[in-house]
């Protein structure tokens, strides 16, 4: 049986147990609050964890953009790294070609102004900054056609800046590749 003096000190215990889970609960949410407020001013105010940058002035002349290194190339590993570049108003090369089913990296840039490059059909939509290398994942999963437009006013020509993105089968994409090593469909 129990007095009013035990009801009291019952009462009390439990309004002190509250009180801390809502102490507690308060500083989840004041951790939580802060973690997505300090990533979101830090990913607002400093710069790209790894930013490639590249001189728009001598990309014909020499590093991973000459024109001879641009195309699609088979990895050691399986995967397909595309080389690419957009100047006005053109896509070099003009017709990317890949192999569906593989993970393919995407590293292209501009060789004077701001261009963009959207793969229709799928997540790709990036700009081509002069100076940057824009880098993307992709992946197809069959194979087909897509249109690759610039999608960024670029000047004059902008209307007529298209490129395409041909997806072949895996197996002759190999075949194409041990043939050459850097491919477009263009020739
Ligand atoms: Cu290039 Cu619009």
């Amino acid at each position: 049986m129990t007095t009013g003096t035990d009801h009291g000190v019952g009462e009390a215990v439990a309004a002190r147990i509250e009180r801390r889970w809502a102490i507690l609960s308060i500083v989840i949410v004041g951790v939580l609050v802060g973690m997505a407020t300090f990533i979101g001013i830090h990913q607002a105010t400093m710069p790209q964890g790894r930013v490639e940058t590249s001189d728009p002035k001598t990309l014909h002349l020499s590093g991973e953009f000459v024109e001879s290194n641009l195309g699609s190339t088979l990895e050691a590993d399986g995967s397909v790294t595309v080389r690419a570049i957009g100047q006005q108003y053109s896509f070099t090369p003009q017709c990317i070609v890949v192999p569906a089913e593989t993970p393919i990296t995407l590293r292209t840039t501009s060789a004077d102004v701001v261009h963009g490059l959207l793969i229709e059909g799928t997540n790709i939509n990036t700009m081509l900054v002069p100076g940057y290398v824009a880098v993307l994942p992709i992946r197809f999963n069959a194979p087909g056609e897509h249109v690759m437009p610039c999608q960024e006013f670029c000047g004059i020509g902008h209307q007529g800046m298209w490129g395409k993105v041909k997806v072949v089968d895996k197996s002759a994409f190999a075949k194409l590749a041990a043939a050459r090593r850097r491919l477009t469909c263009v020739d």
